[in-house]
């Protein structure tokens, strides 16, 4: 007898639908498994066999062959245990043969038929729905991640007989919860904590207005990693979507706080500096994704940058460019989405003098610590900002500085001029756009072009640095409620980039 059920592999942060073909034929007893699966699917048939024995059903002791295709793509992981086992009893009978191949299943199967929870459920999801599949059975605990796709079907069991019985249409659907958002984390990071510092203040505030990349250099203690972890606190919520898009990923990657739990907050990602390029970027194989494409949507926040090793920050470059990365390995391509905002500290040398014009350090031992920097990576930052050492008179008590609520308002309504500016663009903000959209979208002024053009001489910009200046100015006049570019709004964002002089010198 041959039995088809339907199920998916996990492709780089999407799902493949899989489909899963037992037979059982007469003959020697044997149980093989072929259509490129790995050792935990090839695991997967002590599993199964146990599981359906444990769960009262009889194995049958014959011939039985699963083909996983299509052939040519690789299978990872338990969740095919879940199929293959329905796909046994259909071809047995114990399960009706006619509804199992209107389908998807996924799930891992303990040995006492219990069912366990997979990663990427969501996407599984998502690719059901574009494949016009109805029905999805999971495991109960992903039942709230498959449900936040609209327009699915989802019937989730808690073990191999629920399953049969849902199959068998002899148990009602359960009626378990849409997917909760996460508990409100309480955030104690508010930026009234953070004292003086104003310039660094309004850098952030730009940064997150715009969604600019930005690095802060100053002396040790002077606010800088404070700073930057505030930053998720002033951002835009997640729309509908986004929320689906990061959720996707981390579920593939397997971190959502719980199974089933959606990420409503912009990721904030801030590996240590002895991260290695396959951690930052991704890789292995098949390529998994990296810390680039877990901050998708959020923050990626490398404090003490010039710690990092060189060939690690370099790898950057191309996610920080396409807001993608794509990774080639012989087991497999990885295509990931990687739009991040990056949020970077450092101190100006390696002994962490207050400020440069009071560095002990030579010039020759300066320029081998920001040396690491390379000139192509600080050309994708957008706002450079030197914090000063901190005034006594900043640190004594009087009155809390501006708190994150009031400036993540002024924020938003920067963000709704973009969104109202790119509707239809599949643009979300002005960090993406090309330097033909950033001048499309912001021309400036003859009297702001001199100023730009002094600017590319004076501090030997590049045209990515020019663009990038446009850029941070249509902010900065969004931020002031401003149709047009002004003069002023290029004069401000140009001195964000002075430290590509500073540093060079
Ligand atoms: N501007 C500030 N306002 C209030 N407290 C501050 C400020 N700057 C620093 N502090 C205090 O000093 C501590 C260390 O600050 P932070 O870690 O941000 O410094 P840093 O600039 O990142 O230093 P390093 O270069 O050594 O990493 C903070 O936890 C806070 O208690
Ligand atoms: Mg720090």
């Amino acid at each position: 007898m041959l039995a088809c059920v339907l199920s998916a592999a996990l492709v780089g942060v999407e799902a493949a639908l899989v489909r899963v073909e037992v037979d059982v034929a007469a003959g020697l007893p044997a149980f093989t498994t072929v259509g490129l699966p790995d050792s935990a699917v090839r695991e997967s048939r002590e599993r199964v066999r146990t599981a359906i024995r444990n769960a009262g059903f009889a194995f049958p002791a014959d011939r039985i062959t699963v083909n996983l295709a299509p052939a040519d793509l690789r299978k990872e992981g338990a969740s095919f245990d879940l199929p293959i086992a329905l796909g046994i009893l259909a071809a047995t009978g114990a399960v009706a043969d006619g509804r199992v191949g209107s389908f998807a299943v996924v799930g891992e199967l303990a040995l006492d038929g219990q069912i366990r929870p997979v990663r990427g459920t969501l996407a599984v999801g998502l690719t059901c729905r574009r494949s016009r599949i109805g029905t999805l059975v999971v495991p109960l605990e992903n039942a709230p991640e498959a449900r936040a796709v609209d327009g699915l079907r989802v019937l989730a069991a808690a073990d191999l007989c629920a399953a049969v019985r849902l199959l068998n249409g002899e148990a009602p659907d359960d009626a378990a919860p849409a997917p909760g958002p996460a508990p409100a984390a309480a955030d104690d990071l508010d930026l009234a904590d953070v004292r003086g510092q104003a310039h660094a203040r309004r850098a952030l505030e730009i940064a997150a207005a715009g969604g600019h990349n930005v690095l802060l250099v100053g002396p040790p203690g002077g606010g800088k990693t404070m700073l930057a972890r505030r930053l998720a606190g002033i951002l835009p919520p997640l729309t509908g979507d986004e929320v689906l898009e990061v959720s996707t990923i981390w579920s593939v990657a397997g971190l959502l706080a719980r199974p089933g739990q959606l990420v409503t907050r912009r990721p904030f990602r801030a590996p240590h500096h002895t991260i290695s390029v396959s951690g930052l970027i991704g890789g292995g194989g098949p390529p998994h994704p990296g810390e680039v494409t877990l901050a998708h949507l959020g923050v990626l926040f490398l404090d003490e940058l010039p710690e990092f090793q060189q060939h690690v920050l370099e790898s950057l470059r191309q996610p920080l460019e396409d807001g993608r990365v794509t990774i080639a390995r012989a087991r497999g391509v990885g295509d990931f989405p990687a739009r991040f905002q990056l949020v970077a500290a450092a101190n100006p040398c390696r002994r962490g003098c207050p400020s440069l014009d009071r560095c002990l350090c030579t010039p020759g031992e300066r320029g081998r610590y920001l040396g690491r920097l390379s000139r192509p990576l600080l050309d994708r930052i957008d706002l450079h900002v030197e914090l000063p050492a901190l005034a006594a008179a900043d640190l004594g008590g009087g009155a809390s500085a501006e708190s994150s609520a009031s400036v993540r308002h002024r924020v938003l309504r920067a963000r709704e001029r973009q969104w109202e500016r790119f509707r239809g663009t599949g643009l979300r903000a002005n960090a993406d756009m090309s330097a033909r959209q950033a001048r499309r979208f912001g021309a400036p002024p003859p009297e702001a072009e001199r100023l730009l053009a002094q600017a590319v001489s004076r501090l030997g910009l590049s045209a990515r640095g020019h663009d990038r200046v446009l850029k941070v100015a249509r902010t900065i006049a969004d931020l002031a409620g401003a149709e047009r570019l002004a003069p002023e709004h290029c004069a401000e964002a140009i001195q964000y980039r002075g430290l590509d002089r500073a540093w060079r010198a």
